[in-house]
């Protein structure tokens, strides 16, 4: 049997766990606590090591948190990461193929994996299906041009500089043009385009730390 069954792709997540998931770890508490959701279900599309959803469900009994990742090193990373909590769970799971039925979710995040998506539209549909009427979808995408708030990041010792993450962001986040290309499949999704839909009232777009973010809602 390999150490890492996924090749490069498992080292790469192991890279990512040990590197950027320490580091943005107060970032996730933040968006957590901004979304501040108490009871319900809850969908992280693009999960990654977990600390997002560990973090929203964390004191939350009446909440359950799903994390979902293709990357089947990652949900292993994941369900370690999160120490046997019993209200959050992590799967093997595509967000263009989400296997929950329709109105299953109040909250979907989406957090600096928006860039990987090959299939935009896809996960857009099924993250729209998946939602109760009402829901919201919050996408996160790291700006290259941001400023750091120095409590977002856990650093060891000066590591990070903010020079390192900004470049990081440039080849990782989204630039001004890859936000647009995305809001324009967001315009072009069931969140634009859903008879109920009023785009100017159910999608905004802002900014969140050093993140650039989506928040699309789902008409009631
Ligand atoms: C840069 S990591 C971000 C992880 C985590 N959200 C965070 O903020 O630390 C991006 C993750 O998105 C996952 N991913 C890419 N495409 C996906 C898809 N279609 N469905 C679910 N996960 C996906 C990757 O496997 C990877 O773990």
């Amino acid at each position: 049997m390999s150490l890492f069954p996924e090749g490069r792709r498992s080292l790469t997540a192991y890279a990512y766990q040990l590197g950027p998931a320490f580091a943005y770890q107060p970032a996730h508490r933040y968006i957590a606590a901004d979304i501040d959701v108490s009871e319900g279900v809850w969908l992280d599309i693009g999960c990654g090591p977990g600390w997002l959803a560990i973090f929203a469900g964390a004191g939350k009994p009446e909440l359950d948190v799903i994390g979902i990742d293709t990357s089947k090193t990652m949900i292993g990373i994941a369900e370690n990461n999160k120490a046997g909590r019993l209200n959050i769970t992590f799967r093997e799971m595509s967000g263009a193929d989400i296997v929950y039925p329709a109105h299953t979710f109040d909250v979907v995040t989406a957090v600096q994996t928006a860039h990987h998506w090959q299939d935009p539209a896809a996960i857009l549909t099924e993250a729209y299906r998946v939602m109760k009427p009402g829901g919201k979808l919050y996408i996160y995408e790291a700006d290259p041009d941001a400023q750091v708030p120095a409590d977002w990041i856990r650093r060891r010792g000066v590591w990070p500089t903010d020079g390192v993450l900004r470049r990081r962001w440039k080849k990782w986040g989204m630039d001004q043009a890859r936000w647009n290309g995305l809001k324009a499949a967001v315009l072009a999704s069931p969140f634009g385009q859903a008879a109920s839909a009023d785009p100017d009232e159910n999608i905004s777009d802002e900014r969140h730390g050093f993140y650039r973010r989506m928040v699309c809602t789902r008409p009631a």
